[in-house]
């Protein structure tokens, strides 16, 4: 106890003295302690019943009320405080103590502002919005046939807060139907040898664990719930991470191919079907960004533009930059029309075909389909891009930059999801974004949506987003168009 001895020197004598007594009275107020202040809700870090009674230096008890400020009893105001633990505790400018001798009877209490901890952060992060997930950076033992991970402990982590979690690998946490479609996880500290399960299999490097589950089988979905958190959560391994899906469906590693392994050296496992791995560092869950589509730089390392780089390095796309008109010049801008076939289809899509080569597009027509690779290229070949509000609009990720993003927004109410799940995105991919209201009449729907009333997110679901299709007016669409081609005169 090295550290004690140099804290003691800065002591006189009948100071430690004193100290002992407080920390005798500490001991006496522990019960009473545990009884009062302890509240399950805390995040908790008692370190009292852990050290020598005797050294009244090392008498601590620390509640941590909140991230800024801590509560610390049993020790001088003016000192530093390093544990055992590698936890520094600086005393800030509202220190006080009820008493002008700290060490006198009875115990005194010092608020200080800055307490920073080392290795004892809480393994999981259930507080950001959206997901929740787990940094675990020591040896960890995943067992798919009990949905288990196992992290190697010490007593401390157990005290840190570290108790059980449940976590549901797929990062769109406040969404209770899709999370219902994804397999929980128990993750726990274990502590001593007959608790931990033995490995079947070593890996030398990480493993990021999520899940196939959620809205899996919806374009958008797959990309803003899974891919973008894949990106962000593995790109720093360069490769060297191994994937663990968790409710694996074989169409949806065979559609994103070229992803995985853009990301990962190793082929993923089917963890749900597999024994006892062990890891020497894991991710349980994703990280996400808040909004759909989305990275922050300032948090993750990585933009939009270099996710989108590599969505061009992974499906050899070739070109970064849409074109650029120049007066006088031939070449054609490339038109492409997102159709849709079942649900919000255009009905006169010959005629605004028609009409957008008059205006001197080369148009080209696609729906979007599980050949990520055909798609990507058909997109990235493309300078403006219209279709009406859906999940294949997320195909805009393969658009070069500086082109043009037009979405259509059917009648009953698109705002909100048009601009949240495409519109501040696209900004963000560095496009263009126009944005269409249809007008009731070229919608289909023939109920007037404010005499018909619609109810939750399942009416709004039946009546506009399953049974309306578009006839555009081509005349009144055709200042959209010839927007579009002025941007790209950039
Ligand atoms: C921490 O708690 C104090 C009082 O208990 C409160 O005034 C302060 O706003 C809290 N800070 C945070 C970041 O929650
Ligand atoms: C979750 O799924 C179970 C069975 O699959 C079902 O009984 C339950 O109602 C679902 N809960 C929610 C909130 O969807
Ligand atoms: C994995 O490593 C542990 C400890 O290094 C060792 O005891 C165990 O036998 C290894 N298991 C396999 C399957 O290689
Ligand atoms: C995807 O489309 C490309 C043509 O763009 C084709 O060569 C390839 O075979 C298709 N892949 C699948 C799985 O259908």
């Amino acid at each position: 106890m090295k550290h004690d001895s140099v804290l003691a020197r800065s002591f006189a004598h009948h100071q430690q003295k004193r100290l002992r007594y407080g920390a005798f009275a500490c001991c006496l107020l522990i019960p009473l302690y545990f009884c009062t202040v302890l509240r399950p809700s805390l995040n908790l870090l008692v370190w009292n019943l852990q050290l020598s009674v005797g050294v009244g230096l090392e008498m601590l008890q620390v509640e941590q009320t909140n991230s800024s400020q801590q509560v610390i009893k049993g020790k001088h105001p003016d000192q530093k405080i390093r544990t055992p633990t590698g936890l520094i505790a600086e005393n800030g400018p509202q220190a006080e103590t009820k008493s002008k001798d700290p060490y006198a009877l009875p115990l005194f209490q010092v608020a200080v502002s800055k307490v920073v901890t080392k290795n004892l952060e809480p393994i999981c992060n259930v507080l950001e919005p959206r997901t929740n997930f787990c940094q675990i950076n020591r040896d960890v033992r995943v067992d798919g046939k009990s949905s288990t991970v196992s992290i190697v402990s010490s007593q401390m982590d157990v005290l840190a807060g570290n108790s059980p979690w449940t976590i549901r690998p797929y990062a769109r946490k406040e969404d209770k139907k899709p999370m219902n479609h994804t397999r929980a996880w128990s993750v726990k500290p274990v502590i001593g040898d007959q608790e931990i399960p033995r490995c079947s299999r070593n890996h030398s490097v990480p493993a990021i664990l999520f899940s196939n589950g959620g809205y899996t089988g919806n374009h958008f979905h797959e990309f803003t719930d899974i891919i973008v958190p894949l990106y962000i959560t593995s790109r720093k391994y360069d490769g060297e991470v191994q994937f663990l899906i968790s409710d694996l469906r074989t169409w949806w590693v065979a559609k994103f191919q070229a992803i995985l392994k853009g990301l990962s050296n190793y082929e993923f496992l089917d963890i749900d079907k597999e024994a006892v791995h062990c890891f020497p560092s894991m991710t349980v869950g994703l990280k996400r960004h808040p909004k759909d589509l989305t990275i922050d730089p300032s948090k993750h390392s990585y933009s939009m533009k270099d996710f989108r780089e590599f969505l061009r390095n992974t499906y050899s796309l070739k070109r970064a930059n849409a074109i650029r008109i120049r007066d006088g010049q031939s070449k054609k801008p490339r038109l492409l029309i997102i159709s849709r076939r079942r649900t919000r289809c255009f009905t006169n899509l010959r005629q605004i075909t028609k009409m957008a080569r008059t205006l001197g597009y080369k148009v080209t027509v696609e729906e979007a389909d599980r050949n990520m690779s055909r798609i990507a290229q058909v997109v990235n070949s493309c300078d403006v891009l219209m279709g009406v509000h859906g999940a294949g609009l997320t195909n805009i990720l393969f658009l070069p930059e500086n082109s043009i993003f037009i979405q259509i927004l059917p009648i009953g109410g698109f705002e909100w999801i048009a601009t949240n799940y495409f519109g501040v995105p696209s900004r963000g991919m560095n496009l263009n974004y126009l944005e269409y209201k249809v007008s009731k009449e070229e919608s289909t729907l023939k109920n007037d949506p404010h005499t018909t009333p619609i109810r939750g997110w399942e009416g709004f679901k039946s009546t506009f987003l399953n049974a309306q299709n578009i006839k555009l007016n081509v005349n009144r669409f055709r200042p959209t168009l010839l927007k579009a081609l002025e941007l790209l005169h950039y």
